[in-house]
């Protein structure tokens, strides 16, 4: 069905049996501090923390072929040269795979009786990366090879790296040692961090200048030394430093030789940055003592074994906290497996660093890494407390936010542009997920400074209620909330009014007075004052709770008096006061998000509304590869709407599917009882069921992408912005709270699943506040929704919260839906 490859759901692993993939197929190396994307020819660049700041290795962006630079290997085997990894020589293989799994890319190559095994993946606890290589002899004769390791130096900030060519072809450093070469570039000045590649067996020759190593004219596919058969030992002085061992193998027939390689990461403090009387004219000698501490512990084959399982019993252990057994193997492999380990990728990298991101333009978001901990709360909760005060740490003291913050600084920018008036809206919503998965409500009390005033005595609690009030505070002639410069859909820039070419539509000004208004702000506005409620009565402060309710009420009453356009929710009132998304607009007549957000927010669910405007959903905006975000498309640029009309048609936030605001539809079929309608939109974006369409769909299909093209497209179905999107946390909220349907609350977990009639029932097991849940659920008549029956270690009770006294360490809970 595939002939690029297939799930090995038994190993936690994707399987690529075919290096000509459609488009390169990544994956995460890291999950700390020190991080990688490598393709499943090897591509890709490792950064310690930050893909901006701290850059290790160099890519190329939008190159020819597209994915170059990564972490190459060269075989020379008498006079034919090869890569096992494919690239960048592309010599066809005998045999090759790509097992990508969690946390770590094993790529195997194979040709005439040399088969060569690297598997990559970064320790726990480490700054560095291990390629674990061996190379196997298979052929009935002794031979001998030769093995280069190669990766090009970054010079560390990768924007000034790209661009900044008049000062940074002369700054290039490099220290060499036996085995160890270390990328020194700025650190005889305001740096105090050096990386180094190494091999952890000897070898016979290095090179460290590109230009001697590759040659100015030639490609990476034919490099001079490989041609040649021997390294030159070049020392880099400027021009562009690389890093590449050679390495000399007999092997037997049948025998084996494992070797690895490190890429690493290390620090010193300023008064220990070089090695006392070792200073050499021109030269400073680097203090290379905690490199060669981490050689040292990583030198040997046993140590990476080890370093390898205490990687596996880390996504073991992790995976284990939540895990479904139920009827569809692709819902299956998504939810134990692709789609936690990509909410954990969101968490690390926000919108940083992926095939589409380059890791330059954008730190972590604002309201993307607020929605991102939604899908991790239950995994990572430590590390999302101090995430959720990073965060608030970004907003400033009149309640706006800054867009993103740079994760080596943790400073906001407004670099990405500002004033998106959703962006408060999202701390509300994280800050309830996590204390329902914790019960810690201490967060709230934790003191929380503003970024404009760094000595703010304020708490968390201040910036929930700021965030609030900020909404509250910006309303607009209809009462509904002001968009400021776009709402969720950032394209959507009511107040940009831009007409000159290539400004940034995302920062472009916004005029000042205006009264463009968003109904999606209003619809999560509501659902954020059901979260303030539930967390006011968790204090104990029932009129606060009873008012934010009111506030809610007054909202919802907007909505319905001019928000709503007869079969639909509006999505906007534009700078002049007209509508937008209404049957009176010609093109842009119903989009997606209004309709999500106001029926989860509660808005129609009493008249019918609701129902009314999902059923004009499924008939106006639904297809078989999910749902579009708007239609009709718009043809023509349109000044006062912005840059979503400056995608063609299809693409996008101009009708392209946005699988992210998929899953708020979802969510609201499922809140109103559809079952078997929310899973069919579930499986209509769900990455592994394109399989069945991959020459379409093109994309890794083992996570989500954002956004697959629309019918107006001429791809539709294909598929783009793979990895970091926020389609990740959402679909899993979707899948686990409202479709499987457990939730977290404050007062534990509530069982409401919403599921197709034709599923027979389905079993949970998850870790909640200290104990696992292990919850059975029966649909003996083909129903959606609706417990009939609850025990929890056998006892009847009423309602169906599982109060958190019952039980032990391990409570077992039955559920029969009526
Ligand atoms: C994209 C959006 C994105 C925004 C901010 C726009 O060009 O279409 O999806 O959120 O840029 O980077
Ligand atoms: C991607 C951005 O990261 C996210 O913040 C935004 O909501 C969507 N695009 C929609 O525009």
């Amino acid at each position: 069905m595939n002939p690029y490859g297939h799930f090995d759901d038994d190993h936690r692993e994707y399987v690529i049996t075919r290096p000509d993939t459609p488009l390169p197929w990544l994956n995460y190396l890291g999950c700390e501090e020190f991080f990688g994307i490598i393709s499943n020819t090897a591509g890709g660049y490792s950064f310690y923390r930050d893909a901006k700041l701290r850059r290790l290795t160099r890519y190329r962006y939008n190159n020819v072929p597209l994915d170059s630079n990564g972490r190459y290997l060269y075989i020379r085997d008498g006079n034919d040269i090869w890569s096992p990894t494919w690239k960048p020589i592309r010599a066809t293989l005998d045999r090759y795979e790509c097992r990508h799994g969690l946390g770590y890319t094993q790529i195997i190559g194979q040709r005439n009786g040399i088969a060569v095994t690297t598997r990559h993946f970064v320790p726990l606890g480490r700054t560095c990366e291990v390629w674990d290589v061996r190379v196997r002899n298979t052929s009935p004769h002794p031979k001998r090879v030769q093995l280069w390791g190669f990766i090009e130096w970054c010079l560390w900030d990768a924007m000034d790296d790209a661009s900044n060519f008049q000062r940074n072809y002369s700054t290039g450093q490099v220290e060499v040692e036996p085995q160890a070469i270390y990328h020194v570039t700025e650190y005889r000045e305001r740096r105090n961090h050096y990386a180094y590649f190494s091999s952890s067996v000897p070898t016979a020759g290095f090179d460290t200048s590109r230009n001697a190593f590759v040659g100015v004219h030639e490609g990476l596919d034919a490099p001079r030394a490989v041609v040649a058969g021997n390294c030159t030992n070049s020392i880099a002085y400027g021009w562009q430093p690389i890093g590449v061992h050679q390495i000399d193998l007999d092997l037997s027939p049948g025998e084996e030789k494992r070797l690895h390689f490190l890429i690493g990461y290390a620090e010193n403090p300023d008064d220990k940055k070089f090695s006392p009387g070792m200073v050499r004219k021109g030269q400073l000698v680097a203090n290379k003592a905690p490199a060669q501490k981490v050689r040292a512990e990583l030198a040997n084959s046993s140590a990476i074994d080890a370093a390898f399982a205490e990687l596996k019993d880390y996504w073991a252990d992790l995976l284990s906290n939540y895990k479904a057994e139920v009827p569809d193997p692709h819902v299956s492999r998504m939810v134990n497996i692709w789609n936690q380990y990509q909410c954990m990728t969101t968490l690390n990298l926000s919108r940083s660093a992926s095939g589409f991101e380059s890791g330059i333009g954008r730190g972590m978001g604002y309201r993307d890494s607020n929605q991102d901990l939604l899908g991790v709360v239950h995994l990572q909760p430590q590390r999302s407390r101090q995430r959720i005060i990073d965060l608030a740490s970004t907003q400033l003291s009149d309640g706006t936010c800054f867009h993103q913050y740079q994760p080596l600084t943790k400073k906001g920018n407004a670099d990405i542009g500002g004033g998106f008036n959703d962006d408060p809206l999202w701390l509300p919503l994280s800050v309830y997920a996590y204390i329902a998965e914790t019960g810690d409500n201490t967060i709230l009390a934790e003191r929380c400074p503003y970024a404009d005033k760094p000595d703010a005595a304020s708490t968390l609690m201040d910036h929930l209620e700021l965030s609030m009030n900020y909404t509250l505070r910006n309303r607009g002639p209809h009462n509904l909330p002001l968009i400021g410069h776009a709402d969720w859909n950032d394209c959507l820039n009511l107040n940009c009014f831009s007409t000159t070419p290539g400004e940034s539509f995302q920062c472009a000004g916004d005029i000042a007075g205006s009264v463009a208004e968003s109904v999606m702000i209003a619809g999560l506005f509501c659902a954020a004052c059901d979260r303030m409620a539930a967390i006011y009565r968790l204090l104990g402060q029932e009129a606060k709770a009873a008012d934010v309710l009111a506030r809610k009420a007054e909202m919802q009453k907007a909505i319905e008096t001019n928000g709503w356009d007869g079969q639909w929710f509006l999505r906007a009132y534009d700078a002049h006061g007209h509508k937008v998304g209404s049957k009176e607009s010609e093109e842009g007549r119903i989009f997606i998000e209004s309709q999500g957000w106001c029926v989860l927010g509660g808005v129609g669910s009493k008249d019918g509304k609701a129902r009314i405007a999902l059923d004009s959903v499924k008939k106006h905006l639904a297809t078989p590869n999910g749902i579009v975000l708007q239609q009709p498309a718009y043809s023509t640029y349109h000044v006062e709407l912005g840059e979503v009309t400056s995608y063609p048609p299809g693409y996008k936030e101009n009708a392209g599917i946005f699988t992210h605001n998929n899953t708020w539809i979802q969510c609201a079929e499922a809140l109103l009882g559809d079952g078997a309608q929310a899973m069919e939109y579930f499986l209509s974006i769900c990455p592994s069921k394109k399989e069945e369409q991959i020459e379409t769909y093109r994309c890794e299909p083992y996570v989500y992408s954002q956004m697959t093209a629309g019918p107006d497209a001429p791809t539709p179905g294909e598929a783009k912005n793979s990895w970091l999107t926020g389609t990740a946390a959402w679909s899993f909220v979707a899948i686990s709270q409202y479709i499987l349907g457990i939730t977290p609350s404050p007062a534990g977990l509530v069982v409401n699943p919403c599921i197709p009639p034709s599923w027979k029932g389905f079993a949970i097991s998850r870790k909640f506040r200290g104990k696992t849940y292990n919850i059975d659920v029966r649909n003996p008549r083909g129903v959606c929704k609706g417990v009939n029956r609850m025990t929890v270690d056998g006892q009847t009770i009423d309602g169906n919260t599982i109060p958190l006294n019952l039980g032990g360490n391990i409570v077992s809970v039955q559920v029969v839906l009526e």
